[in-house]
């Protein structure tokens, strides 16, 4: 039986540490599809097409992973795409509290569905994508945290850098 997981997240934009993570799960499931949430509540610096975009080109080197976009509850999304597994990945201890909230909650919404953690690259353990735009905001480099492709839609967005 083949299995599918899901690799939700907001992604924006995508990091070095996100391909790690969705690489490694490439790796043990059949199917990885990463999806970028749409989130009407939360103002992101990409719409989700460009999230979508940067996340399909920065993967298209991993066979089957596959890059989708959701919203509303995770779980109702990975059901439908009949999968049963969530992964997440974790950088520090201090993801651990909101990531166990988050995967007890969804246990409770959905059972069958299993969370799994993947965790990161020590090198990757201080990016996130909120540091990556604030950092390029203020004219800091990120040329080694994000793929290249990131990196040009940054410099679009922020101005040559
Ligand atoms: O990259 P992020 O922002 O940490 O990802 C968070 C995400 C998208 C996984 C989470 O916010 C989510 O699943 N949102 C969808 C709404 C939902 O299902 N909420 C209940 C989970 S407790």
């Amino acid at each position: 039986m083949k299995v599918r997981a899901v690799y939700p997240g907001s992604f924006d934009p995508i990091t070095n540490g996100h391909i790690y993570i969705a690489e490694r799960a490439a790796a043990v499931f059949d199917e990885v599809i990463v999806s970028v949430l749409v989130n009407e509540r939360k103002v992101s610096a990409f719409s989700v097409e460009e999230r979508c975009a940067m996340a399909r080109e920065a993967l298209s080197h991993v066979k089957n992973i596959t890059v989708d976009s959701f919203n509303g509850l995770l779980v109702d999304y990975v059901r439908q795409k009949e999968a049963g597994v969530i992964i997440r990945g974790l950088r520090a201890m201090s993801d651990f509290e909101y990531e166990f909230q988050m995967a007890l909650m969804n246990r409770q919404l959905a059972p069958e569905i299993e969370t799994f953690f993947i965790v990161t690259d020590p090198k990757y353990s201080y990016v996130s994508s909120s540091s990556v735009r604030e950092i390029f905001h203020f004219g800091g480099t990120v040329r080694d945290v994000v793929p290249d492709n990131v990196f040009e839609r940054l410099r679009e967005r922020y101005h040559d850098r």
